[in-house]
């Protein structure tokens, strides 16, 4: 496999996903596996923008239940009950989430004190079912925008891309 991972701090967002996903298509070319799909995604992420913690909270009780998927960072929380934090609340609305500054956010779940802002994105699957969410924490506050809901929303319509 050729493909590396840019390094793209300091690009305009909208390019750097532009970018990103061209890599992720490449990849996952011929994948159908969703595992496969969500740990390619979460290196790519991680490493491309310097994330503090980049990973997808896999649904694994539909409308209860979130336990940790792939993920690069540091440990992340095992299991995640709909409606709790950023990424229950993104479960249970189905709608992506920015947070500018996790400490004004009442029930935030803090995995690593480092954090200081995130952005959440559910994970449609085929039917248009939330299947996962993933989940990106920066240590800068006020790190994610629009530019960045808009990329990481087409990146994991990949899910729900018919695949055989
Ligand atoms: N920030 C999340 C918890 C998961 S970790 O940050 C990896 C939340 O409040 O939903």
């Amino acid at each position: 496999m050729a493909e590396t991972i840019p390094d793209l701090r300091g690009i305009p967002k909208p390019r750097a996903y532009m970018e990103l996903q061209g890599h992720s298509d490449s990849i996952l070319e011929n994948i159908t596996d969703d595992i496969t799909g969500m740990a390619t995604m979460s290196a790519l992420l991680h490493h491309a923008f310097g994330h503090l913690w980049t990973g997808f909270y896999r649904v694994v009780v539909p409308g209860q239940l979130l336990r940790v998927g792939p993920y690069q960072g540091s440990l992340g929380c095992l299991e995640i009950a709909f409606g709790q934090g950023v990424c229950g609340t993104a479960a249970a609305d189905g709608r992506s989430m920015i947070v500018p500054d996790v400490g004004s956010f009442p029930g935030h779940i803090t995995c690593d004190p480092r954090s200081r802002s995130e952005i959440v994105v559910p994970v449609l699957d085929a039917e248009g079912d939330v299947m996962a969410v993933l989940d990106i924490d920066s240590e800068q506050v006020d790190f994610f925008d629009q530019d960045d809901q808009r990329g990481l929303e087409r990146m994991v319509a990949w899910f729900a891309t018919p695949r055989q």
